[in-house]
């Protein structure tokens, strides 16, 4: 886990990369880089993003996944089903290409918690602790095949360090 202190200077050294279109800084070595890190960064992104797709990938532990899918069977699978698949009430897939496109790819795991906190459920966005829909979303990491170990943080800021990959 990178503590802010630590992650900041990068930011500097990455967004220059990027504004310049080089690749030098991104090839220096960092404990941090567990895969390939990539300078794309997703239409209207701030330069935190850029940084965080040059960090950890996301994982979740088994125990924040099953309670999630207790509270995802109650709070949400009417309108997202009960394989993520999309709900009778009109929810979309929460797994599956388009979802991945949106959501994964490498961008942060910040973005899908962000969205998640703030709009779900449409009635009354927000209701539950940043822990619960951190457990949510590991319900939803694991249907889409991402891998378990380290336990999802629910603070954003821990978040946008870690990369939605597989
Ligand atoms: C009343 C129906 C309803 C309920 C209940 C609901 N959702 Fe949704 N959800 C939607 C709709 C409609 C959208 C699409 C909204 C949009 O695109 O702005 C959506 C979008 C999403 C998305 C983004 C999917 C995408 O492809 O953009 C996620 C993630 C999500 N919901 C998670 C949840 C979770 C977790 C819960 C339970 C806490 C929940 N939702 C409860 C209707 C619902």
């Amino acid at each position: 886990m990178h503590s802010y202190r630590v992650r900041r200077p990068r930011v500097g050294i990455l967004v220059l990369a990027t504004a310049v279109g080089a690749s030098w800084a991104l090839t220096m070595p960092s404990e941090g880089f567990e895969t390939e890190p990539t300078a794309t960064a997703i239409a209207g992104t701030s330069p935190d993003i850029v940084l965080a797709q040059a960090t950890t990938k996301v994982t979740f532990s088994a125990e924040q996944a099953d309670r999630g899918e207790t509270r995802y069977g109650r709070e949400c699978v009417d309108c997202h089903g009960d394989d993520l698949g999309g709900g009778l009430l009109g929810g979309p897939p929460l797994r599956g290409v388009a979802f991945l496109e949106k959501f994964g790819n490498g961008a942060p795991a910040s973005g899908l918690f962000l969205f998640m906190s703030t709009a779900m459920p449409p009635d009354n966005p927000g209701r539950f602790t940043a822990a619960a829909y951190a457990e949510m979303m590991a319900f939803i990491l694991e249907g889409n095949g991402f891998a378990e170990g380290a336990p999802l943080p629910s603070d954003p800021a821990a978040l946008d360090t870690l990369i939605m990959e597989k």
